[in-house]
């Protein structure tokens, strides 16, 4: 079971018995990748939900600020984080 809860700017992760990943992406575009003729646009911000492929998702990220994290839920809103927990 996996539990995200997000309390005061913080995310709070309980972790019991199934293997998760929390990722830090800095880049704030795809990555283009030309294949012959041909332009594949490969995403590196992770937000996409088609992935490997960028679907826009990055534009979210666009005011985001250099020096701090922050975490999107599904819905695609976003938070910033200044505290991370981990609780196994
Ligand atoms: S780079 Fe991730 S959606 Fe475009």
């Amino acid at each position: 079971m996996l539990l995200v809860d997000i309390q005061n700017n913080s995310i709070i992760l309980h972790i019991d018995s199934i293997l998760a990943r929390l990722v830090k992406k800095e880049n704030k575009g795809p990555l283009e990748i030309k294949v012959g003729t041909k332009s594949v646009l490969i995403c590196m911000c992770g937000l996409s939900s088609n992935q490997p492929f960028c679907d826009d998702s990055h534009k979210k990220t666009a005011d985001e600020e250099n020096n701090k994290t922050y975490a999107y839920e599904k819905e695609g809103d976003r938070i910033e984080v200044k505290n991370w927990e981990v609780v196994y």
